[in-house]
């Protein structure tokens, strides 16, 4: 027993009430939304749809409050100093682009470093690669040990060569491997760099705490975090959001224009072009309200009940290679049967109502690396736990990875 009631959990979600077969086992790829959220974002269209910061009417001065207000909610979820450094973007993907594209047209110069780790997502991957070729600068490369945990003398090493950027995900949405973030930011700002997080699976395990992690930029999605899809975070500490060219340019985040010469709006303004997803992040704000009426050491005790009990059955399971290890664990395991396409398993899993997602997911050079020690050359089963998750589905996920090896294998 966690002291946890998950049964009361769940009935905040109506789609848990109208799909009861399904269980559901793709949270890493995005969250169920709870009621609250739902009707956030409904009451938002039904009484207050309007453009924000821009209107004369009392409609867009309420709406320009409200969006203003959820900022403000993310703010102080983590404890960013100012509301200011809460930069509302489409996801952590636009984030990311924008965080690459801000620094290479002004911080990095020709012959700079920037470091990344073998488990980046594509998100945390590519944005910087687009302009590094063309920008002469290097990508440098923490690789992993032999358990596929980040091989922390290497990330020392790799400091020595000076990055003016280290990038890294606070959990691998593969693995769910929690990195020792703390401790690389303080490493990372000893030796001069500027550090990044992509926090799209962190910041569901646990709210992350800007002032208390100091990195420079975090970034998270929505919709993984209970809210709506299509709006997103960038937090940057305001010096940095300052120094970042827009990745977008438009409407307000001007201050005047002319064909001669445009100067830029203040933050988080100068950051956020265009009409933002103003639902969305009311949606998001309503998600986080909602989520600070629970306890989140008792979430994740449970979130580990669930891990014990999946790695549990799966060591009765012969022909089952895990990846992921069982220790700093956020609740996100990558499997495979010996020998068999993933995207074999999850239909078996799939006829059965049990959704995972195979493949690679978004993150190829992990599974580079992974194919020289393991049966990974397709990519990986990946079975990812949330709150509402329940001792029963994981159950019901044994049984049918069971049936999958002997229907595989037979
Ligand atoms: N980034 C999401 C995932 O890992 C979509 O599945």
């Amino acid at each position: 027993m966690t002291g946890f009631d998950v049964q009361q959990f769940r009935q905040h979600f109506a789609f848990f009430q109208q799909q009861p077969d399904w269980v559901y086992l793709d949270n890493a790829a995005t969250m169920h939304k709870p009621d609250a959220v739902i009707d956030a974002v409904s009451a938002f269209y039904q009484r207050h749809n309007s453009n924000v910061h821009r209107g004369a009417h009392r409609l867009s001065q309420q709406a320009t409050a409200q969006f203003e207000q959820a900022r403000a909610t993310v703010a102080g979820y983590i404890n960013a100093r100012n509301n200011h450094e809460v930069i509302f973007t489409s996801g952590a993907t636009a984030a990311l682009n924008q965080i690459a594209f801000g620094l290479m047209h002004t911080v990095l110069q020709p012959g700079d470093r920037i470091l990344l780790t073998q488990l980046e997502h594509h998100a945390n991957i590519v944005p910087w690669q687009l302009h590094c070729q063309r920008y002469g600068i290097i990508i440098d490369v923490v690789p992993l040990t032999a358990e596929h945990q980040l091989d922390m003398v290497a990330y020392q090493q790799l400091l020595q060569l000076k990055p003016k950027v280290v990038s890294f995900s606070h959990i691998s949405n593969v693995l769910g491997h929690i990195q020792p973030v703390a401790e690389m930011v303080r490493q990372a700002k000893a030796a001069g760099a500027i550090t990044v997080i992509d926090g799209a699976q962190g910041i569901v395990y646990q709210p992350a705490d800007m002032q208390q992690l100091d990195c420079d930029f975090y970034v998270f999605s929505g919709h993984k975090l209970y809210g709506p899809t299509g709006i997103g975070v960038l937090y940057g500490k305001s010096q940095w959001l300052e120094t970042l060219t827009p990745i977008f340019a438009g409407g307000e985040m001007i201050d005047s224009v002319s064909f001669i010469n445009t100067t830029f709006n203040k933050l988080p303004f100068r950051l956020e072009a265009g009409t933002p997803n103003i639902a969305g992040a009311i949606g998001l704000s309503a998600a986080i309200d909602w989520l600070q009426n629970y306890n989140i050491a008792q979430i994740i005790e449970h979130k580990l009940l669930l891990l014990k009990a999946f790695y549990s059955g799966l060591s009765a399971i012969k022909g089952i290679d895990i990846l992921s290890l069982p220790v700093h664990n956020a609740g996100i395991v990558a499997l495979n049967v010996d020998g068999q396409h993933p995207a074999d398993v999850a239909e078996l899993l799939n006829q059965q109502h049990i959704a995972v997602r195979a493949g690679q997911h978004c993150a190829m050079p992990l599974f580079s690396y992974l194919a020289q020690h393991n049966s990974a050359q397709h990519g990986a089963v990946r079975c990812s736990f949330a709150a509402y998750n329940t001792l029963d589905e994981v159950n019901r996920c044994l049984l049918a990875l069971e049936q999958a090896v002997e229907i595989l294998t037979a």
